[in-house]
Parts: C-alpha cells; structure tokens; sequence
C-alpha cells in the first residue's frame, strides 16, 4: 500500500536556492507524523513544498501514490488540507460565519468542539487565540481530508489548550484515517500525540523514529537536534 503523502528526494526553498534538502518523509493513513527541528530549520519550506505552495527545487512530492505538480487548490480537491502559521479566521464575521464560510456544518463543530457552542455569536476577532484555532480546525477537519498538513497549531496558546487542540487532531486521525503531518514547536506535545517524528535541523531531515522512542530521549533530542544555532 502506498503512502497517503510521500516526498521523494525532495529539495525546496527560494529563488533558486534549495535550503531543504533531500528530505524523504512518508505520511500514512490514521498516523499522526510529527515534524519537528529548531527555528529555520526548514520545516515551513517543506510544508509549503508539499502543499504545492511552492514549487519543489528537485525531488517529487506524490499524493495517493501520484506525483503532484499542481498548486494547493487542485491538491486539495484530491484530499489535501492546510493549516497555514497565519490565524485564517476572519475577524469581523461571528464563529457561526466563519465556519459556514468555509462550508461547515455547525453541529459537526460542537461535537468536535463543545466550547464553540456558546461562541456562535461572538464576532471572531473577540474569541481567545485557542478558540479561534478550534475555528481553523474544525473548519479544515470538516473537509473531510485524506492528509491534513499542520504548521504551529499551538503558536503562543496555554498549555492545556494546545493538549485540547491536539487531542482533537489525534481523534481525527485514529477516527477517520486522516493521515496528519504536524509541525509543532512544543517538542513534548508533538510526541505525546503522534506516531513517527522527523526531526529536521538546517533544511535536513537529521534524525525519525516512533514518537515513544523519541520521548525517552528528549533531552539527548533538545542538548543536540533541537537548540537553535544562536544558543548551540
Ligand atoms: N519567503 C522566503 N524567502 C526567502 N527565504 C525564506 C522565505 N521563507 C523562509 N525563508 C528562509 O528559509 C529558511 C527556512 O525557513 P522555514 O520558515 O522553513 O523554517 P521553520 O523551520 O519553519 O522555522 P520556524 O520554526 O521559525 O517557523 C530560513 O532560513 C528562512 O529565513
Ligand atoms: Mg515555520
């Protein structure tokens, strides 16, 4: 059985210059991947590479076992969903809007997300960073994706928010076979709720393993893979 999202030998970056480098990573059906790595380790690039945002420098990036040249829009009617590092709701419109928006069925998103319910009304620029990212969330999931790529879901949110978010991704994927690639800079959190973890650091995947592994060496990982190169 092929990967659900594959990238071979791929190589990305900008105006020319590939600053990931033969990065081969596999993102199976129900697996949540973690992809971790210090900041400017490349780990946006490779997203933005694999969504088709950006045009690969060499290599190839295959969805269902296809090679994908096409930019993000056709991906996506084949099953691809990205949640970009920008917040993606709009502010002016209530909760209930944003998520008809993006063609969610409400229910669908209080089952997901509960505390959505009593936020229906509320103009979205008034929701709290975590409510507004079960918003983009909900939205994404309602797509019903084949592969969800995920940057910085938890980007400046509380603790037990981004555990809420995260559980909810993990749902998704052990639910309905969403395979999930999660960049996460919250390196105990990525490897609590997923499978495998690629760890990347100068635009190279370094280091990948099973996340429970990974968990028992997660200082040998911080001391060594993680420290950005300013603190190294
Ligand atoms: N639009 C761009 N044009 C030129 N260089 C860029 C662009 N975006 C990113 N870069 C550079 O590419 C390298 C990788 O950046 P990237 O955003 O992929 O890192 P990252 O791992 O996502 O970092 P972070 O954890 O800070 O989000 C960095 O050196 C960055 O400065
Ligand atoms: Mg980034």
């Amino acid at each position: 059985m092929s990967a659900l999202l594959e990238a071979q030998n791929l190589s990305a970056g900008y105006h020319g210059h590939p600053f990931v480098r033969d990065v081969h990573l596999q993102v199976n059906a129900g697996e949540v991947v973690a992809l971790i790595g210090p900041n400017g380790a490349g780990k946006t690039t490779t997203l933005l590479a694999l969504a088709g945002d950006i045009a690969p420098l060499g290599g190839a990036v295959l969805l269902t076992g296809k090679t994908r040249t096409d930019p993000l829009h056709a991906r996506a009617k084949d099953g691809l969903a990205f949640v970009t590092e920008e917040r993606s709701v709009f502010m002016r419109l209530t909760t209930a809007e944003n998520l008809r928006v993006g063609g969610t069925d409400l229910d669908e998103a209080v089952t997901t997300f509960p505390e959505l319910k009593a936020l229906m009304n509320r103009p979205a620029g008034l929701l709290s960073g975590g409510e507004q990212q079960m918003v983009t969330l909900a939205r994404a999931l309602s797509r019903k994706p084949k592969v969800l790529l995920i940057d910085e879901l938890s980007l400046g949110l509380a603790p037990l928010v981004v555990k809420r978010l995260l559980q909810a991704v993990r749902d998704a994927a052990s639910t309905h076979g969403i395979g999930v690639l999660l960049v996460e800079q919250k390196v105990e959190s990525a490897l609590s709720v997923s499978d495998r973890v690629y760890v990347m650091r100068d635009g190279e995947i370094v280091l990948q393993g099973p996340s429970d592994e990974m968990a028992g060496r997660i200082r040998e990982l911080e001391e060594s893979y993680l420290a950005s190169r300013s603190q190294a």
